[in-house]
């Protein structure tokens, strides 16, 4: 097992890759930091993908341009010495934190990713400007990191729809991967936002994952029924969603039977949480 290698510049990543032993292929887990089982999971997969004689690293980065809200950005929680050792404890090989200037030298840059049509819906049309951000920093970081491998969450599923798009649309060699949602024991989405809940909305905050199961089998009986199924368990709860859509799998309309994709943003006291889930419309 190789020693992990923490660097902040990107002359020290270059360095620092060039210490390793030499690797069929580069696996990279981009994130934010405060990193949880579900980060944990993506390291896993892309530690299996790239083989023994493969690099894994981890990037942590809280990226100012995919925020529109000072507030949140503020907020968002950090620890890196946690994070540093959790990757340790992963075997990954390199971890990259830079500061924001080392990303952006020149304060917010001309040249950005347009996300396209798609970067406008559902998380796009409730923040605006977020998946050009997102968009931006994962190219720059898998540019900077020469990624053959990377693994998104299908938490965030919009996310990973647009990474993929993007890759595709703009030729990048690199794989992305889907990983499975992980969740606690009571079926709520892992996220690094979900530790900002107070324990009562923490409790109210399981009724996000019960509306997205309560949805998906009603989904035999037709979008309508999916929907209001969704909202049913939500108004029990006393929480109203930003929004509640089906979509076909790869995010455009939905079908009128067979796969589709159900997707929820539902706002717990400051935080959105977000969960997702494939469904079948129809018998
Ligand atoms: O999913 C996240 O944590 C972020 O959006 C990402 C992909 C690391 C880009 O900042």
């Amino acid at each position: 097992m190789s020693v992990l290698r923490v660097v902040t510049g990107r002359a020290a990543l270059r360095d620092a890759y060039a210490t390793l032993p030499p690797a069929t292929a580069r696996g990279v887990v981009l994130t934010m930091g405060a990193l949880h089982e579900g980060h944990v999971a993506l390291i896993r997969q892309a530690a299996a993908q790239v083989g023994p004689d493969g690099h894994v690293a981890v990037t942590i980065f809280v990226n100012p341009l995919q925020f529109d809200d000072a507030d949140d950005l503020a907020r968002y929680p950090r620890d890196l010495e946690a994070d540093v050792a959790l990757c340790a404890r992963e075997g990954v090989d390199l971890v990259f934190a830079p500061p924001a200037p080392e990303l952006y030298p020149d304060g917010q840059p001309d040249v950005t990713v347009d996300p396209g049509p798609l970067g406008t819906l559902f998380e796009g049309a409730v923040r605006p400007g977020h998946f050009r951000g997102v968009l931006t920093v994962v190219h720059k970081l898998l540019s900077l990191t020469g990624a053959d491998v990377t693994v998104f969450g299908e938490k965030d599923y919009q996310q990973l729809v647009l990474v993929r798009r993007m890759a595709h649309d703009l030729d990048l060699d690199v794989a992305v991967l889907g990983a499975p949602t992980a969740r606690e024991p009571d079926g709520l989405a892992r996220s690094s936002r979900n530790r900002r809940l107070s324990s009562e909305q923490r409790t109210r905050a399981a009724a996000v994952p019960e509306a997205l199961q309560a949805g998906v089998s009603a989904a035999r009986d037709g979008a309508r029924a999916a929907l209001d199924a969704v909202q049913d368990v939500l108004e029990r709860a006393g929480l109203t969603p930003d929004y509640a859509v089906l979509t076909d799998p790869g995010l455009g309309p939905v079908p009128e039977s067979g796969p589709a994709r159900l997707l929820l943003a539902v706002p717990v006291g400051d935080v959105r949480l977000l969960d997702n889930a494939p469904c079948v419309l129809g018998d």
